[in-house]
C-alpha cells in the first residue's frame, strides 16, 4: 500500500527532538505569544528573504489578513484565478471585496498573467497570485502590471515554500504575502498555523495587533482585531521543522524528476511543465490524463493512492452560487478539474514506490 500521503518517516527521523521540543513547551508553562514564536519568526523572515514575518492562526487567516491590512473592502476587486484552492477565494469574500476570477495558464495551471489586464477596472485593488502545486506564477509580469496600474501584489504563497521565480524566493515579492502550515504543507505544522511575509514594517505591525485583539499593549485595543496567534507548541515544532526544508525540497525535486523521467515518455500522460524561470517545490506533482477517473480507481485496486487537487472549481461551489457563474464559463479551469490527477510524493517515498506508480500507469495506458 503506497499512501498519497505519509509522514512515517519525518516522524521516524525526528520525532526524538520533536517530542523534546513539545515537551519544553509544556514544561515552560508559556503557551502562546512567547519566545518561540518569536525565534520562528525570525528564522522564517530569514528563510523568506524578507524582513517581517508574523505568525497567524491558518493560511486562511494570514490571507484575510493581508487583505485587511491593504485595507481592502466591499469597494474593491481582487484578481485570482478561477481555479485556485478555495482559502484564496474565501479571504477575498471574508473582507468583502469582489472576486475577479481570471483563467489558469493551462501548462502551469497558474493565473495566466497575460488575461490580467484585460480585468482590471478603476475598482480593482489587489493581484492575488497563488502559486498553485509548488510552481511560482510569473511574477515579472505580474509586478509589472501591479505597478502600472498601481496594484497591490499579495502572495498567496501556502503551497510553495522555498520555491523561486527568477531566483527570487516566493512570499518575497508582493506588498504582503500569505502562508499556510497546515501539516500537509511542504512546511507543516501539527495543527493549525499561518504566517504573513512582508518588507513594509507598517503592515507587519498591524498584522501584530490585528492578530492579538487590535492590541499591542495588554488592556488596550487599538482597532477591531481578532484572536489569530500561532501558538507555541505549533512554533516550537515548526521550529524544527525550519532545519530540514531545504533537504525535503531537494528530496521531494529528486522524486517529481524520477516521475518526469518514467511518465514523460507515455503521449498519454502529460507531466507537469515547468516554466524555465521557475524552481518548482512540488508541493504537489500533478499530471494531466484522460480517463482520469477510471486511472485512479485501478490505481487503487494497485494499493496506490492519489487526490484530485481541485475536483470543483470555486465558482462552482454551493457558497458561490450567488456570484452567478456556470459551467462551461471558465473552460481552462474545468478542463484541469477533470483532467488532473496528484500523484505520491513527500519526504519518504522510495525509489521502488515511485517505479511500481509509474510502471502501473503505464500499464493502465497500454491498451
Ligand atoms: C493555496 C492555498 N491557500 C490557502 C490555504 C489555506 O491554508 P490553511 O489551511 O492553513 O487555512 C491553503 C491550504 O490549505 C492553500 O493550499
Amino acid at each position: 500500500m503506497i499512501p498519497f500521503i505519509s509522514f512515517n518517516t519525518q516522524l521516524e527521523t525526528h520525532s526524538e527532538e520533536l517530542i523534546l521540543a513539545v515537551e519544553s513547551v509544556i514544561k515552560s508553562k508559556w503557551y502562546v505569544l512567547g519566545k518561540n514564536l518569536t525565534e520562528f519568526e525570525k528564522n522564517y523572515a530569514k528563510l523568506n528573504c524578507t524582513k517581517f514575518a508574523v505568525g497567524v492562526g491558518s493560511g486562511l487567516d494570514a490571507l484575510i489578513i493581508s487583505l485587511k491590512a491593504l485595507k481592502i473592502t466591499k469597494e474593491d476587486e481582487v484578481i485570482v484565478a478561477s481555479n485556485s484552492y478555495i482559502a484564496s477565494w474565501l479571504s477575498i469574500t471574508n473582507v468583502g471585496a469582489t472576486i475577479i476570477p481570471v483563467e489558469p495558464d493551462p501548462q502551469t495551471f497558474n493565473l495566466d498573467a497575460n488575461k490580467i489586464e484585460e480585468k482590471i477596472t478603476n475598482k480593482t485593488k489587489a493581484i492575488m497570485p497563488v502559486h498553485l502545486y509548488g510552481q511560482p506564477c510569473e511574477m515579472d509580469k505580474i509586478m509589472g502590471i501591479a505597478k502600472k496600474h498601481n496594484l497591490y501584489v499579495v502572495e498567496d504563497n501556502a503551497q510553495s515554500h522555498l520555491a523561486k521565480y527568477n531566483n527570487q524566493i516566493t512570499g518575497s515579492f508582493g506588498d504582503i504575502n500569505a502562508t499556510s502550515f497546515y501539516p500537509t504543507k511542504n512546511i507543516g505544522a501539527f495543527g493549525e498555523a499561518g504566517c504573513i511575509t512582508t518588507m513594509n514594517k507598517k503592515l507587519s505591525d498591524y498584522v501584530i495587533k490585528y492578530r492579538n485583539y487590535g492590541s499591542s499593549e495588554k488592556y488596550f485595543c487599538d482597532i477591531i482585531g481578532s484572536n489569530s496567534r500561532l501558538d507555541e507548541l505549533q512554533a516550537a515544532i515548526l521550529n524544527i521543522k525550519l532545519k530540514y526544508i531545504e533537504k525535503w525540497t531537494l528530496e521531494r525535486q529528486r522524486l517529481a524528476k524520477k516521475y518526469d523521467q518514467l511518465l514523460s515518455k507515455n503521449y498519454r500522460i502529460t507531466v507537469p511543465y515547468i516554466d524555465p524561470r521557475a524552481q518548482h517545490v512540488y508541493h504537489l506533482y500533478v499530471i494531466k490524463v484522460d480517463k482520469r477517473d477510471q486511472l485512479q480507481q485501478f490505481l487503487k485496486e494497485k494499493g496506490i493512492g492519489t487526490a484530485i487537487h481541485y475536483p470543483i472549481p470555486p465558482y462552482l461551489q454551493k457558497a458561490y452560487v450567488h456570484l452567478g457563474y456556470n459551467k462551461g464559463d471558465f473552460p481552462i479551469t474545468e478542463r484541469l478539474a477533470e483532467t488532473s490527477l496528484s500523484l505520491p510524493l513527500y519526504p519518504g517515498l522510495n525509489t521502488e514506490s515511485v517505479n511500481y506508480i509509474c510502471n502501473s500507469i503505464n500499464e493502465f495506458y497500454k491498451n
